[in-house]
């Protein structure tokens, strides 16, 4: 269960998001709790979080360890301040800043270098969901990013399926449209990877979840946890998908 902090909250008020995070219980055995700040709040909120049981992650990397990048930060950055895990490829960046498959490629791999769990962000737009592309955006945006990686690197990766149209928009996937994609997917996964993989990476359903759709979603098998933006801003909200979650996991 992944909380997307994106470009919201300064220093000070993610320690007070995270305190209030660990005050409310907001994790639960046998389900992977983590948050991702922006970078000038990954030192305090990571110390805040130190020796508890929800995660650090980053929103970005760059692919190269240092150089002449400037504003961009790397893996081992990130692993110094506690990150463990970091988004790769979140549609945000993909549309947003122009990031092409080649440059997630490449942080893809930059992560594993570097000891950080690569959450590998995919999904289709509107015209693409419209032009009944979805399966082929979902299947060359993964191969792309796995070609030629061994079993072993694949998995330590997590993917996101994030529909670009469900993002920030409050129009969530159905339940079905999240467990065909995920089932797309691990498809997906089995021809660039390998037999039996596709059931070996967890995947994430993201856009638009909250505490009020997260059980349906959680309800389909397909479905192994979600990647929250807005709603993980609210720490009640945030909890109550984990709780959702672990129901979920439990049942
Ligand atoms: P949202 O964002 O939950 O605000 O739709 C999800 C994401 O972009 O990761």
């Amino acid at each position: 269960m992944a909380g997307n902090w994106k470009m919201h909250l300064t220093a000070p008020e993610g320690v007070a998001l995270a305190h209030a995070l660990v005050s409310r219980g907001a994790t639960s055995p046998g389900t992977v709790v983590l948050v991702c700040p922006p970078f000038p709040a990954l030192d305090a909120v990571g110390k805040a979080l130190a020796g508890g049981d929800i995660l650090l992650g980053a929103q970005n990397l760059h692919p190269e360890a240092h150089g002449p990048f400037t504003g961009e930060v790397s893996g081992p950055m990130l692993t110094a301040v506690g990150c463990r895990l970091v988004l790769v490829g979140h549609s945000e960046r993909r549309h947003g800043m122009g990031e092409s498959d080649e440059v997630v490629a490449r942080k893809l791999r930059a992560a594993l270098a570097h000891d950080l769990v690569p959450i590998v962000c995919v999904g289709e737009t509107l015209a693409q969901r419209e032009a009944n592309q979805t399966e082929s955006v979902l299947a060359e945006q993964i191969g792309a990013a796995y070609r030629e990686l061994s079993r072993e690197a694949v998995q330590a990766t997590v993917v996101a399926y994030e529909p670009v149209w469900a993002i920030g928009t409050g129009r969530v996937a159905t339940a079905e449209q999240a467990r065909d994609a995920h089932r797309s997917i691990r498809g997906a996964l089995e021809r660039t990877a390998g037999a039996g993989l596709g059931e070996r990476v967890a995947i994430l359903y993201g856009g638009s979840v909250n505490a009020g759709n997260a059980a349906a979603l959680f309800a389909e098998d397909d479905v192994d946890g979600a990647l929250v933006g807005g709603a993980s801003l609210d720490p009640d909200g945030f909890r109550a998908i984990v709780d959702s979650a672990s129901r979920a996991h439990r049942g």
